[in-house]
């Protein structure tokens, strides 16, 4: 391939759903079933994203800090995610935050794939899911619409790989792709500042390929790539569209729904980047004074 073509990427999920619906229970279980846990030389916090490989392809999943980035970026048009999994508690049915989900996902034309969870509960009645669910026009499949409902059980593993396979088909009808190589551009989906290791940014790349030495706006924080890490820990050269990375390096804490480019050199991104700052700080100035 030359570069500047485009290829396939895989597709980034997000996860949304009613409160205690199950979705951390989910997206822990499949990770727990398909990513290797690397506690050695590992960076031990939490991060909000990860891929895992499937026979059929990978997938990128955004766990809850995502939504916020979601949100951001929905504020602004721009699309972080390609699939919405809704997750819907057999037991409990459609709630607030359940429409709420559905309401941000159409509003953004994401497509839904909904996981009709805790199937495993004996007062379970997925029927009842897909006539709530049918209510708010996200008709299943088997009713003559175009949305997969899987029963999954995030507690007990089961329907787990139906899940991955339903998305998977999904995002084989949208044919997604992304330029492969050149200067990396993506979205900081989650910051923190580490004792040891100072700014730690979880960016997802949508296009291009980031690399360790690039140098990085990150909103209005900049710097030299000095390691990515993946979400096992390790530490990797370079991430590709759709997989998300964790940076060192940067001069600061960017916000989640930042826009993350690679620039041609240091000094330009930090001249654009203390820019940045300044009309940050006009802005509370002039909302102080108001
Ligand atoms: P918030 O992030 O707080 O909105 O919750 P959540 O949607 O991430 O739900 P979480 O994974 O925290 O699960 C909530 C509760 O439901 C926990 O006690 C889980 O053990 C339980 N739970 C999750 N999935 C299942 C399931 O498939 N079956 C059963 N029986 N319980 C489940
Ligand atoms: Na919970
Ligand atoms: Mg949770």
């Amino acid at each position: 391939a030359q570069e500047g073509d485009k290829v396939s990427r895989p597709p980034v999920v997000t996860v949304m759903g009613h409160v205690d619906h199950g979705k951390t229970s989910l997206l822990d279980n499949i990770r727990r079933a398909k990513v290797a846990d690397a506690e050695a030389g590992g960076i031990t916090q939490h991060i909000g994203a990860y891929h895992v490989e499937t026979d059929r392809g990978m997938v990128t999943f955004l766990d809850t800090p995502g939504h916020e980035a979601f949100t951001a970026m929905r504020a602004r048009g721009a699309q972080l995610t390609d699939i919405v999994v809704l997750v819907v508690a057999a037991d409990d049915g459609v709630m607030p935050q359940t429409e709420e989900a559905v309401r941000h996902a159409k509003a953004a034309e994401v497509p839904l794939v909904v996981a009709v969870n805790k199937i495993d509960k004996p007062d379970a009645d997925p029927d009842r899911v897909k006539q709530e669910l049918s209510q708010l026009e996200v008709i299943p499949e088997e009713w003559g619409g175009d949305v997969q409902f899987v029963h999954v059980s995030a507690k007990q593993g089961q329907g787990l790989d139906d899940l991955l396979e339903s998305i998977l088909l999904q995002s084989e009808l949208m044919e997604l792709e992304a330029v492969a190589d050149g200067n990396a551009s993506g979205i900081v989906l989650e910051s923190s500042l580490d004792k040891g290791r100072g700014p730690v940014a979880t960016v997802l790349v949508q296009s291009g390929r980031l690399k360790k030495g690039d140098s990085l706006l990150c909103g209005t924080e900049y710097g030299r790539v000095r390691a990515l890490i993946d979400e096992t820990g390790m530490r990797v050269d370079d991430a590709g569209p759709s997989i998300p990375v964790v940076v060192l390096g940067l001069s600061g804490l960017p916000s989640a729904g930042d826009d993350m480019v690679v620039v041609a050199d240091e000094k330009k991104a930090r001249e654009v980047a203390e820019m940045r700052k300044g009309r940050q700080r006009d802005k509370r100035l002039a909302q102080q004074q108001a």
